[in-house]
């Protein structure tokens, strides 16, 4: 497991409970949590399913408090879905099984060795990858630990699913292991339905209801309080079934509570600590919080992670924000560094002659066609530069080059041992082809350009005057220009996103501390600009829109915006 450094972000609350909420990879979360000596009592996991789709968030522009007026006349004629949108890659679940399997066999190894003697794990996966993924667990956590198969019912009878030829596929499965066979098990009782109790229809001479069951009277009265719940789920409603629950907030693969609650009811009690090292939108961290649990909780995407971080604090949880420091966390999530990250290699182009080990590659004056490496940050591998990955370069990617191949560019993100690494390729590389190597963190850091803000102080209020976003901009430009050569093909008028001179619809959340004025995070004072314009207050919900400014009672010394598509700029206040 690789340890990196961690930068306490953001501190909520006087945290006596050691709650954590992570960004970064699960193995690095793991690589820390071991590292301290923190042992989790229960996991439960919904990994990417190998599911082969792609998961986007809807970026949703806000109202400007600005032109007021105009804005407030369209929301009564739009609905939500009306507003204005752009989508955004968060991350792709394009597998193959193999390497899938190896990069969950780390993970679980990683998670097994964090938990506590008695401790549970769940995995929720469906049909794509599942029955694999219980072989690895019977593997790594012992057939003899298998407890439970859980099938959650998650049947949504669609139209469209009535017409297959088949069974209408409709459930989860989720694996339930423990480290050994004395652990933590409340048995959950399920009340009888009504229909059942319907069933005692009958009356004896003293007034008591029973009913006939294999041939013997069976009173009501003395029935028990339910059934324990078995191993199928179908009460349990999930978020396709239910579309429009309250209980969402506008994460695609999000899981309902009642489901997180069962699990950590029966799993664990009152005091324990719950684990979710795939956080997405907080589910189990909530749910923990919500039942007297502690909890940890990690994922790489930053949508995910202030998406955790807001659901807490509206559910008044107390946490620290971690945030691992190895390098490639700096734009958004994994999926959106890949795709920025060969944007900025200056005239990396595909190749379709080059295995698909290569990137692509760059054209040079003196050497001709330089295959590129990068390493797959979606599927965590050979972010390491190890003597492994140089094996594998050498002896298998070298060789099947074209013949006119003389330098290739290996990019990395950490080098175990540079002097062994340059030994080994003295002694192995048979090939007349050099290699160099490129720091990935760097072309990655030159980027990332701070939003632009300005504001005025008045008496106890900040009132923001403007905001320029590039990173948001960019991604509007190219939605428009998508949009508009959809629209030409079909001979359609396209209507560009457009945002106004003072920029505002582009913030949602402005955060003031008072309190330090470096280091970890203290919000004293906090505004959010829901999807739906309305604003949430220090965590507390209103049916108000914002007028461009946030109050404060102690003199404030930074400023965080996040901007619609999740990027933090942090203005030092004088
Ligand atoms: C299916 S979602 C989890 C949804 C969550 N159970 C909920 O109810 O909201 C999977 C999550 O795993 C995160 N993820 C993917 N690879 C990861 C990794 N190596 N470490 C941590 N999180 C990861 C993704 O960003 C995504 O949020």
């Amino acid at each position: 497991m690789p340890l990196y450094e961690m930068e306490s972000i953001e501190k909520v609350g006087k945290n006596k409970d050691n709650n954590l909420v992570i960004r970064g990879e699960c193995l690095s979360a793991c690589a820390y949590l071991k590292e301290n000596n923190i042992k989790v009592d229960l996991v439960y996991i919904d990994p990417p399913f190998a599911s082969g789709a792609d998961y986007a968030k809807k970026v949703y522009i806000r109202r400007n408090p600005k032109v007021d007026e105009a804005i407030k006349k369209a929301e009564t004629e739009l609905n939500n879905d009306d507003l204005k949108a752009f989508e955004e890659k968060m991350y792709g679940d394009v597998w193959n099984k193999e390497s899938y399997l190896n990069w969950m066999y780390e993970n679980l190894l990683a998670i097994k060795s964090v938990m506590s003697e008695t401790a549970s794990i769940y995995v929720h996966l469906d049909w794509h990858i599942g029955h694999y993924v219980k072989i690895l667990m019977d593997e790594i956590f012992g057939e003899d630990n298998f407890q439970r198969e859980i099938i959650w019912d998650i049947q949504v009878l669609s139209g469209f699913k009535t017409l297959a030829p088949n069974w209408v596929r409709g459930h989860d499965s989720i694996f339930y292991y423990s480290m050994k066979e004395e652990r933590i098990f409340n048995r959950l009782i399920q009340p009888h339905t009504e229909k059942y109790i319907n069933m005692f229809n009958r009356v004896d001479q003293n007034g008591r209801k029973y009913m006939i069951a294999h041939g013997s009277k069976r009173y009501l009265d003395e029935l028990s309080e339910g059934k324990p719940l078995g191993d199928v789920w179908n009460d349990v409603m999930s978020f396709q079934q239910q579309p429009t629950s309250a209980e969402k907030v506008d994460y695609s693969t999000q899981k309902p509570e009642a489901l997180l609650e069962r699990i950590i009811k029966a799993s664990s009690n009152e005091g324990m600590i719950v684990a979710d090292f795939f956080g997405g939108s907080g589910v189990t961290a909530a749910v923990a919080h919500k039942l007297n649990r502690k909890f940890i909780t990690c994922d790489v995407g930053i949508n995910s992670i202030q998406t955790i971080r807001d659901r807490l604090k509206s559910n008044n949880a107390e946490f620290e924000i971690l945030e691992v420091k190895d390098g490639v966390s700096l734009y958004r999530n994994p999926q959106q560094t890949m795709d920025k990250l060969k944007s900025l290699i200056q005239g990396l182009k595909n190749e379709d002659g080059l295995d698909k080990f290569w990137e692509g590659s760059i054209q040079d004056s003196k050497y001709g066609m330089m295959p590129v490496y990068i390493p797959n940050l979606l599927e965590g591998t050979g972010r390491i530069l190890d003597t492994r990955l140089i094996n594998e370069i050498i002896h298998k990617a070298l060789p099947d080059l074209p013949d006119n191949v003389k330098k290739v560019i290996v990019y990395y993100i950490d080098i175990e041992d540079k002097k062994a690494i340059d030994d080994f390729i003295k002694e192995q590389n048979d090939t007349e082809i050099e290699i160099e190597f490129r720091d990935l963190k760097q072309l990655l850091s030159e980027v990332v350009i701070g939003d632009e803000v300005d504001y005025e102080i008045k008496d106890n209020e900040i009132e923001v005057k403007h905001f320029a976003s590039d990173r948001v901009q960019q991604k509007i430009d190219g939605y428009n220009d998508k949009m508009q050569a959809q629209a030409i093909k079909k001979n359609e008028e396209y209507n560009p996103l457009t945002i106004s001179d003072e920029g505002l619809e582009l913030i949602e959340f402005i955060s003031l501390d008072c309190t330090n004025n470096e280091g970890s995070w203290k919000s004293d004072s906090e505004i959010k600009v829901e999807k739906n314009n309305y604003v949430t207050i220090n965590g507390e919900k209103t049916k108000s829109y914002w007028n461009g400014k946030i109050a404060f009672t102690k003199k404030p010394l930074r400023m965080k915006i996040r901007n619609i598509c999740g990027d933090e700029t942090i203005i030092n206040i004088k």
